[in-house]
């Protein structure tokens, strides 16, 4: 037997249950109760596309850190192998929905993570992707703002279509086709962008808005068309790698944890609307971070 999860500080009056995480004879692993004491920074968080590469990582961070997660997914491209390990974790909750529809929760923060995000799950069906994000958004937006929740909204440096400047800077807003095959995408993030900074200007909700660049690690889709996946498939396969175009073409990578742990302190971060740009390798820093007024 051996223990998952640390106990923390106590609160008074407040106890959850704890993890023991065993092992069985077959090997997997199942959860016994106990009482742990919750920290006093104990949060109910939603997060949305918790299912999903970068959501179930989150998920699995804040649960580490005694929170009480719901993961809200509809598994359109992930399975329920990708969260087998926190099924039947006492903080632990999954709720099959579409973020599409109308959701209400009482929570105290929210990562809005759900949206296909590769180009071959975005084109699947484009219509549905700009409803994710402009739906969805919208959906999460009212849903923090009647529960005075925090929100993280998930962007993207898709945001900047296909920019006339590299790296780009705070004042660069982009150069984006509205009318091309990745538009639902490039222009349904923008609009998740636009939601969050009229949700507070508006409504003084309390929002973060991540630009996450590419971000690789255990768990991401290995058939997702992306240059990673495609170069560690290739070289499983024993194949030539593939180069595209004339390989100059240079991006910004993120390892997974690095890229959460910028999620979750941009989360934590008390007081400011901000965007925050991750992992973006210019001016030395491996982020950038502004903060909008
Ligand atoms: N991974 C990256 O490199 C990267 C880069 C830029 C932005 N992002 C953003 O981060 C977020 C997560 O990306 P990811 O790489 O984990 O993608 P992913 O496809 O692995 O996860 C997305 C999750 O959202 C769920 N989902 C999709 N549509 C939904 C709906 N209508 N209702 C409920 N759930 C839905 C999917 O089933 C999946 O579990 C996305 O918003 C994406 O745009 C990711």
């Amino acid at each position: 037997m051996w223990r998952l999860l640390r106990c923390k500080p106590a609160l008074p009056l407040a106890a959850v249950p704890l993890a023991l995480a065993v092992r069985k004879k077959d090997g997997q692993r199942s959860y016994q109760r106990c009482q742990e004491q919750a920290s006093p920074q104990f949060k109910r968080v939603l997060v949305t596309g918790g299912a999903g590469f970068l959501g179930s990582h989150i998920c699995r961070r804040l649960l580490a850190e005694g929170h009480e997660v719901m993961c809200l997914d509809n598994y359109f491209t992930s399975t329920r192998s990708g969260i087998a390990d926190l099924m039947g974790h006492p903080r632990f909750e999954f709720i099959r929905h579409d973020v599409t529809e109308p959701f209400f929760c009482e929570c105290d923060m929210i990562y809005n993570m759900a949206c296909p995000a590769s180009p071959v799950h975005y084109q699947w069906n484009p219509i549905k992707t700009t409803k994710v994000s402009v739906l969805g958004t919208i959906h999460m937006m009212g849903l923090a703002k009647r529960v005075k929740a925090r929100i993280l909204q998930a962007s993207t440096s898709e945001i900047y279509g296909d920019p006339e400047v590299t790296p780009q800077s705070e004042d660069y807003w982009g150069h984006v086709n509205t009318i091309g095959v990745r538009s639902c995408y490039d222009e349904g993030k923008r609009v998740t962008e636009t939601l969050a900074f009229d949700y507070l200007r508006m409504n003084n909700v309390d929002i973060r808005v991540a630009r996450i660049f590419n971000t690789y690690g255990p768990g991401m889709h290995p058939y997702d068309g992306r240059v990673v996946s495609n170069f560690i498939l290739q070289a499983l396969h024993d194949e030539d790698i593939t180069i595209y175009g004339d390989g100059s073409q240079t991006r910004s990578f993120g390892y997974v944890d690095d890229t959460v742990d910028g999620l979750i302190r941009l989360m934590n971060q008390a007081g400011l609307p901000a965007v925050l740009c991750i992992p973006c390798f210019c001016q030395n820093s491996w982020w950038r971070f502004f903060v909008v007024t």
